[in-house]
């Protein structure tokens, strides 16, 4: 595991775009697995902004998204289809037939978390992984749990993450309690994964994913086995290291 430390969100933003950018210009067809919530809406902005003005070209770039509240309508500006679209997608050059968000209004969802598995596999897998990180050391919905959990699956979020994610809804019991998610077999496999974090009140799930022991307990603590991941932190998020 790499880690880089910047002054502030918005160097953390710039650089991370530059990452992705990078990607893009050297495998123009590249896979991208891209998150939701607040720490990458900087990011978004950024390519969004190379895109218009520097060309940065995503017509054969193809996305999965790590996660979907469960019984949310893409057209809800509480689903994470909404949110793609409205930060990223409909500011950009891709293609809708190349995004994938797992499907929230799935009346089969075994079957939909298989068939969100198998259009990655033909997609090639993930080359680059976009990761942010909850306070309790959730990636993706992976909450703290007592094993790693394996492919794309139906969690049931935790209180912590209800609570977190609240703030986007206008109460608590608005948030949904269940979501597909990618899995961390899932996350694992990418070629290449890129974890954003900022802010103090990310700054113990930091220092427990870069150097507590690896332990479910901590879902982004499997990341220090992975061959190529980095995070790029602002001071906040890096102070207890
Ligand atoms: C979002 C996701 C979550 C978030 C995490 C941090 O697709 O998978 O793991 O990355 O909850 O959220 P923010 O960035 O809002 O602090």
């Amino acid at each position: 595991m790499e880690i880089y430390v910047v002054d502030s969100y918005e160097a953390l933003s710039t650089r991370a775009a530059l990452i992705v950018a990078g990607q893009i210009c050297a495998k123009a067809d590249t896979v991208l697995g891209l998150a939701t919530g607040s720490t990458p809406l900087g990011m978004y902005r950024e390519l969004t902004e190379m895109h218009k003005k520097q060309k940065l070209d995503f017509s054969r770039v193809i996305s999965f998204n790590l996660d979907e509240y469960l019984g949310l309508a893409p057209d809800n500006v509480q689903s994470y289809h909404y949110f793609m679209w409205e930060n990223l997608f409909q500011h950009i050059n891709i293609r809708p037939e190349n995004t994938h968000i797992p499907d929230g209004l799935a009346a089969d969802t075994d079957a939909a978390c298989l068939q969100y598995e198998q259009a990655l596999q033909r997609a090639g897998g993930v080359d680059l992984q976009i990761l942010g990180i909850g306070r309790n050391g959730h990636i993706g919905f992976n909450e703290p749990s007592s094993r790693f959990t394996g492919p794309t699956h139906v969690v049931r979020l935790s209180e912590d993450t209800i609570k977190a994610n609240a703030r986007f809804f206008a109460s608590v019991e608005e948030v949904p309690t269940h979501a597909i998610t990618m899995g961390i077999k899932t996350i694992m496999q990418a070629k290449k994964i890129l974890l954003l974090a900022n802010g103090k009140e990310k700054a113990q799930a930091i220092k427990a994913a870069a150097c507590g022991d690896i332990d479910p307990a901590v879902p982004a603590s499997i990341l220090q086995l992975h061959p190529d991941c980095i995070f790029l932190l602002d001071r906040e998020a890096a102070q207890y290291l």
